[in-house]
C-alpha cells in the first residue's frame, strides 16, 4: 500500500495524541452543554446514562475510528477508502468519511458562536461588563450581547480566525504546539475552579442533583440526547478523531489513550458539573435554564461571591481554551484532506475552510438577531445544526464505523492495528459488533416511538 503517512505528519511528542485529543473531546460540550442538558433533562437520571453510553458505546467507538486512521493513515475519506481497499471491500464505505466531515464542519459552524460567547464573556468580565445584579440583568446583558449581529459576529469571527490560523500552521507546528500549553492551563483552571466551589457552593446540592438518580425521568428523547452527548463529547463520527488517530506513532496502544482520552473527558464535564451546580443552588437559581445557564446564572453567582469577579474571568478563560483545542479538531479532518487529495497547501486549505466556515457559523450567528424568526418546524439554524448533528448525523456515523469495524473489514486487519489482549480484543469486538449497533438503533426506534411507551 501507498498509504503511509509522511513523518511530518506524526505526533512528535510521547503525548502529543493524548494532548490533542483531549483538547479535542474537553470543550464546550462538556463545560456548556453538559450541565445544561443534566440541568435540562433533570439531573442524576440523564447523567447515569450518558455515563453508560460513554463506557458502552463511546469507548469501543473511539477505538475503532484511531485504529480506522491509522490504519489507513489520512483523513477519514481516504483513510477509509484504503482500509476498506485492503480488506477488498466496497469503497462506498467512504461514504462515512464524507458524513463525518459534514458533521464536523456543521458542529464547528454553530460551535463557534457559542465560543464567541464565551470570548466576549471573558472580555466583559476583565473590563466590568458583566455587573448587574439580578437575574433579568444578567439576562439583559445576554440578550444585548446578542442583538447586535456586528457585535456578536465579531466574536465569532475572531475564532474562527484564531481556529484556522492554528490548522493552517499544521500537525505538529500548529495543534501539537498549542494544545502543549492550553491544555495543563485548562487543567489548573479547572482545578481552580472545583476548589473555590467546594468552598463557597452548596456542594452537597450540587452533588445530589448530579448523581441523585430518579427513573421517572428517563423518557426516550432522554436517552437518544444522552446518547447523542456521548458522541458530542468525545468528539465522534466528525472526522476529529479518526484524523487525529492518522497522526499516531504506530509504538502507542490505542485502548490505552482511547481510556484516557474518555476518562479525562468525563471527569471534566462531571467536574464543570460540581463547579457550576453548587454555585447555582447557593444563589437559588434555576438548573433548567438552558443554553444560557453558564452566561447567566453563573455570572451573577458570581456577582454576589466573594473572589467571584477572578474566579469569573478564570472560568471564561478556561472555556475560551477549551473551545479552541476542540475547534481546531473540527477543520483538520477536511484540512487534511483537502491537502492530501487536492494538493492544496495547509494553508490555502485552512483559509477555504475557514472562509466556507465564517458564512455558515455568520448564517448560524444571525440565529440570535436579525434571523430570530427564520424559523422550521420550531428551530432556528442555530438549533438545527445542533439537532441534526448530535440525533442524527452522529449516532448514525456511530453505527455506520460500528459496522464498518465489526462487520465488514476483514478481522485481521483491525487486530493488528489495536493490539489489544486477545479477552480485550473481544470484548472490544462484541461491543462494536453487537452492543453499539443494537443500542443505536434501539435508541433511536424508542425515541421515534417505535418501540412504544
Ligand atoms: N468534543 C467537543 C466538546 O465536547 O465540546 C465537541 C466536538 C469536537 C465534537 C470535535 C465533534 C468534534 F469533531
Ligand atoms: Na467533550
Amino acid at each position: 500500500m501507498t498509504a503511509i503517512a509522511s513523518p511530518k505528519n506524526l505526533w512528535l511528542g510521547r503525548w502529543g495524541f493524548v494532548l490533542a485529543a483531549t483538547g479535542s473531546s474537553v470543550g464546550l460540550g462538556n463545560i456548556w452543554k453538559f450541565p445544561y442538558m443534566t440541568g435540562e433533562y433533570g439531573g442524576g437520571a440523564f447523567v447515569l446514562v450518558y455515563l453508560l453510553c460513554i463506557a458502552a458505546i463511546g469507548v469501543p467507538v473511539m477505538m475503532a475510528e484511531i485504529a480506522l486512521g491509522r490504519r489507513g493513515r489520512g483523513s477519514p475519506i481516504d483513510a477509509i477508502r484504503r482500509v476498506t481497499r485492503e480488506s477488498g471491500r466496497s469503497r462506498w464505505w467512504s461514504g462515512l468519511g464524507w458524513m463525518a466531515m459534514l458533521c464536523g464542519f456543521m458542529i464547528l459552524s454553530f460551535y463557534v458562536v457559542v465560543a464567541g460567547w464565551a470570548v466576549s464573556y471573558l472580555w466583559k468580565s476583565v473590563t466590568g461588563g458583566l455587573a448587574a445584579h439580578s437575574v433579568e440583568g444578567m439576562a439583559a446583558i445576554f440578550s444585548a450581547n446578542n442583538a447586535n449581529p456586528w457585535n456578536l459576529g465579531f466574536w465569532s469571527s475572531l475564532v474562527t480566525l484564531a481556529t484556522m490560523a492554528i490548522v493552517g500552521l499544521g500537525v505538529q507546528a500548529g495543534i501539537e504546539r498549542s494544545v502543549r500549553w492550553m491544555m495543563p492551563g485548562l487543567v489548573v483552571m479547572l482545578v481552580v475552579m472545583i476548589v473555590y466551589a467546594l468552598f463557597s457552593g452548596s456542594f452537597g446540592a450540587g452533588v445530589h442533583f448530579l448523581f441523585a438518580f430518579d427513573p421517572g425521568k428517563l423518557t426516550g428523547q432522554a436517552v437518544l440526547a444522552a446518547m447523542g452527548h456521548a458522541f458530542f463529547t468525545l468528539s465522534l463520527a466528525s472526522g476529529a478523531i479518526l484524523t487525529y488517530g492518522a497522526y499516531l506513532p504506530a509504538d502507542q496502544s490505542i485502548g490505552r489513550t482511547t481510556l484516557m482520552v474518555a476518562i479525562c473527558d468525563t471527569l471534566v464535564a462531571l467536574m464543570a458539573g460540581l463547579a457550576i451546580f453548587p454555585v447555582i443552588f447557593a444563589n437559588g437559581m434555576d438548573p433548567a435554564s438552558g443554553p444560557g445557564l453558564i452566561f447567566m446564572s453563573l455570572p451573577l453567582a458570581f456577582q454576589q461571591m466573594p473572589l467571584g469577579g477572578a474566579v469569573e474571568t478564570i472560568f471564561f478563560l478556561m472555556l475560551t481554551v477549551a473551545a479552541l483545542t476542540s475547534a481546531i479538531s473540527m477543520i483538520e479532518a477536511t484540512v487534511a484532506w483537502l491537502n492530501e487529495s487536492h494538493g492544496l497547501s495547509r494553508v490555502r486549505a485552512a483559509w477555504g475552510v475557514g472562509i466556507l466556515l465564517w458564512v455558515v457559523s455568520t448564517l448560524a450567528m444571525l440565529s440570535f438577531n436579525v434571523g430570530a424568526d427564520w424559523k422550521l418546524a420550531g428551530r432556528h439554524f442555530f438549533d438545527w445544526l445542533d439537532f441534526l448533528t448530535s440525533r442524527f448525523l452522529m449516532p448514525l456515523g456511530g453505527l455506520g464505523t460500528a459496522l464498518l469495524a465489526g462487520f465488514v473489514l476483514r478481522g485481521e486487519s483491525l487486530k493488528e492495528e489495536l493490539g489489544l489482549p486477545s479477552a480485550v480484543h473481544a470484548l472490544w469486538r462484541f461491543a462494536i459488533r453487537y452492543v453499539c449497533p443494537l443500542a443505536i438503533v434501539m435508541v433511536f426506534l424508542d425515541a421515534l416511538g417505535a418501540l412504544g411507551a
